[in-house]
Formats: structure tokens, sequence, C-alpha cells
């Protein structure tokens, strides 16, 4: 996981190729059945902190959200206190039939390639899940925010530290990042010019 996650944010040779993409599928396919094992209140409370604190930092526009990688929909209510809308997009047709109905939209995609109009997303949240630089900065707004969250800090298998997140993202990005139980977490926005 570290190898794709570190090829999906460009960060090593080799990219997001269709033959990863196939790979990726196929892992987190397998995983679905048990992936519920790997919800805990502690890691409920993670997400919670960085919306909470994270987003009330960032007083972001709050229309539409897009949860990349959102897995089985642990936390997409959460999501949807906070906005009008939420559309939870993950790769795994595993995952996504084992995701509540609502309150999200569940939406079979690759976050490489959302199916979304340029400056459409509020904010984009990364849940222990990659980041598609390009993406991301495509379809988020102008004061978009995105929120980024390792549950298991340094040793998430998908995990880039705040340097290399906002290295990848390119252009000048403020925000704030913080530690929450064993995860943390950064929500962060493009500077106004
Ligand atoms: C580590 S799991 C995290 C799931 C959930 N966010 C959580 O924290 O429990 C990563 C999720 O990202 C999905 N995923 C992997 N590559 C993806 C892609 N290119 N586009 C959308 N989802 C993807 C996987 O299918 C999986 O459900």
């Amino acid at each position: 996981m570290r190898i794709a996650t570190r090829r999906a944010a460009g960060l090593d040779e080799g990219g997001w190729t269709d033959e990863l993409r196939s790979e990726v599928e196929e892992y987190f396919d397998k995983l679905a059945s048990d992936w519920h094992t790997r919800t805990s209140p502690g890691r409920t409370a993670i997400v919670a902190d960085a919306l909470d604190r994270g987003l009330s930092a960032m007083n972001p526009e709050l229309g539409l959200a897009v949860e990349v990688g959102s897995g089985t929909g642990a936390y997409s209510h959460l999501l949807s206190g906070y906005f009008a809308r939420v559309m939870a997009v993950d790769l795994s047709s595993e995952m996504l039939k084992r995701a509540p109905t609502g309150p999200a939209y569940r939406v079979l995609a690759d976050g490489a390639r959302l199916p979304l109009r340029d400056g459409a997303a509020s904010a984009i949240a990364l849940i222990n899940a990659f980041l598609f630089p390009a993406e991301v900065a495509r379809v988020l707004s102008a004061r978009g925010v995105l929120l980024w969250v390792n549950s298991s800090g340094e040793q998430t298998p998908i995990h880039l530290s705040v340097d290399e997140l906002v290295a990848r993202l390119g252009g000048d990005w403020t925000g704030m990042s913080s530690r929450a139980g064993e995860g943390l977490w950064c929500a962060i926005r493009r500077n106004e010019r």
C-alpha cells in the first residue's frame, strides 16, 4: 500500500496505471467483508476531531463534500452532519455494497478521475485514502478544504506526511494539522490571492 500510495501521489515512478488500479481494486474487494472490524470508537473520534476543529478553523463553504476512498462508509454520516451533500466515492464495488444507502450518495469511481466538474466540491475528505493531487486541485472550489486523515498516524498503510501532501498539491496552501488519539489529520485550503 505504501508503494501504491506514493505512485498515486506522483511521489514514486510508475504513476497510477490501469494495472495498479486493478490490483488495488481486487485487494480491497477481498478485504471488504471484514472491513467493519477495522472501525472503532477511537477511530471515529479521530475523524470527528478533524471535522470539529479542522473545519471550524478553515470556515469552508458547506455545499458538496466528496469522500474519496469511502470504503464501507463508516465516516460518511459524520461528513453529512456538516455538509449539504456528501458524495462517497470508492473503486471497490464490494466495499460500496456494504455501505449504507444514505445519507451519502454512493458512487463507484476512480478518485483519479472523479465524475465532477471543476471546482464542484466545498471539501474533499481523504480518510486513509490515496491522494490524486491533480484531481483534488481540479475538483476543489477556490475556497475548498482538503481533509486528510490517517487513523494510525505514521503507521497507516496509506500514509503521507503533511509536507509531502502539500508539496504534491503544488501552490500555496494554508491550514492546520493535529494529532488525535493514534491518528493524525490536517485540514488545508489554497491561500486566497
Ligand atoms: C484503506 S481503505 C479506507 C476506507 C475508509 N475510508 C476507512 O478509513 O475505513 C481505502 C479505500 O480506498 C478505496 N480506493 C482505493 N483506490 C481508490 C481509487 N483510485 N479511487 C477511489 N477509491 C479507492 C479502496 O477500495 C478502499 O475502500
